[in-house]
């Protein structure tokens, strides 16, 4: 099988070296042999300089594309502009495409799955989840028996190193991602991690293969790690939680929930305990019970693992007359369904809540009048001792579980009532059991 290779970066060097350092690992396990035959990237240079002088370098991907005697293309340069043309074009041309490209899928992936089946060809996206954790493979056809009831995940390395790094040896948040850039982690635009997209990007992919739902990216409510404060790391800390960043879905059957924002876990969980770069997804099937999958999420080799991996999977299949076994979002095209998609009002969780209020008499009684009103309870509360400097101590609570949009109401009370200075900090929970 030939395969042209788009994209020598970070990824694709990987990929280059996966492939060549493993050769005769990887030959041992297929009955065909792999070969990358021609390489393509803007800078021709890196490329001359990266790769075999039996491999064909070009400056133009497109060449690759129209190349015949090319089976396989992999793209690996990124971003949803010209990416999107490659895979588009590659797939129209009969080629089997191999993508690390998340934003992609998760932006695109209904028009180019389409285009896939219509040409009985593979596309292959392990490496967009999760790095080298082979999460699809594990979703599409490890659990196939099963109906998922919800996934959460540590989809992303760079604000998962800046949280740890902020936790535990007290850095600021500029120095935590600029030491994620430096290791090779972080997006060409880093907001993307720390805004959450991609962790969104993710997730959206994930529920669509979990739930047999359409791709929709714009169904997922999306919150980053910018504005979190490393008081409320520590407050957590002091009630047993840790604050992780997570991509969370869930089903009912009738309605889904697709979410990404920090959110404190019990310090208990495994999850909770995946620190530095490492991602973690938690699915939970409903015959299978609790499944957990760890390790690297980011980075040269460990995304290249699981690009190699698609290459391998599809020279496999290769050689059967049905080239496209396994669906590309685990379900058969025509059972992909639409279900309702909760917007964030409408989902139920337990809620840590900071206040900065006026330290005067009655005050608590005031804010728990507020919550008797709303017949909400508070299921754990600590208020900072008062010392001579510090006469407004902080207040933070967990609540039961309750709607948000009814926690919404409480907080707008609170906010209005006279002892309030700031904004009332509300940071998700969940029990991940
Ligand atoms: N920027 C991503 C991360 C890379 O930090 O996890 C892998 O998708």
């Amino acid at each position: 099988m030939n395969i042209g290779l788009i994209g020598i970066g970070t990824v694709g060097g990987g990929t280059y070296r996966v492939l060549k350092d493993n050769a005769s690992a990887i030959s041992n396990k297929m009955g065909i042999d792999i070969k990358i035959t021609h390489v393509a990237d803007k800078n021709l240079k890196l490329a001359k300089d990266t790769v075999d002088k039996d491999i064909t370098v070009e400056e133009n991907a497109f060449a690759l594309i129209q190349n015949s005697s090319i089976d396989t293309i992999v793209e690996l340069i990124g971003g949803t502009g010209v990416a999107l043309e490659i895979v588009r074009k590659a797939l129209e041309n009969g080629k089997h495409v191999v993508t690390a490209n998340k934003a992609l899928i998760a932006m695109h992936g209904e028009e180019l799955v389409k285009i896939a089946n219509k040409n009985n060809v593979v596309l292959a996206y392990e490496a967009a989840v999760a790095g080298g954790i082979p999460i699809i493979k594990a979703i599409r056809e490890g659990l196939a028996a099963n109906e998922v009831e919800w996934i959460a995940g540590i989809l992303n390395g760079t604000t998962n190193y800046i949280l740890t790094e902020m936790k535990e040896n007290n850095l600021p948040f500029d120095t935590a991602l600029q030491q994620a850039q430096d290791l090779g982690f972080a997006e060409a635009d880093p907001t993307f991690d720390i805004e959450g997209v991609d962790a969104a990007h993710k997730i959206t992919i994930l529920a669509s293969i979990a739930f047999g739902i359409p791709i929709n990216f714009e169904a997922v409510h999306v919150e980053g790690i910018s504005s979190l404060s490393q008081k409320d790391i520590s407050y957590a800390e002091e009630l047993g939680y840790r604050i992780k960043l997570l991509g969370i879905a869930k089903t009912d059957n009738s309605n889904v929930e697709i979410r990404v924002h920090p959110t404190l876990i019990p310090e208990k969980r495994l999850v909770a305990n995946v620190d530095g770069p490492m991602n973690a997804v938690l699915v939970q099937g409903n015959m299978v019970g609790p499944t957990l999958y760890y390790g690297a999420g980011a980075g040269a080799e460990p995304t290249a693992s699981a690009v190699a991996a698609d290459i391998i999977d599809i020279a496999r299949q290769s050689m059967l007359s049905n080239k496209t076994l396994i669906p590309t979002l685990g379900f058969m095209p025509d059972k992909i369904h639409k279900k309702n998609i909760l917007s964030i009002e409408n989902i139920f969780s337990e809620f840590y809540l900071r206040l900065t209020m006026k330290n005067k008499v009655g005050l608590l009684a005031k804010i728990t009048n507020i919550f008797a009103d709303h017949e909400i309870s508070i299921n754990s509360m600590v208020h900072k001792e008062v010392k001579e400097n510090n006469l407004n101590p902080d207040i933070f609570l967990i609540t039961s579980k309750t709607k948000e949009s009814d926690i919404d109401v409480i907080i707008k009370e609170i906010e209005l009532l006279p002892e309030n200075i700031e904004k009332i900090v509300k940071i998700r929970t969940e029990e991940l059991k």
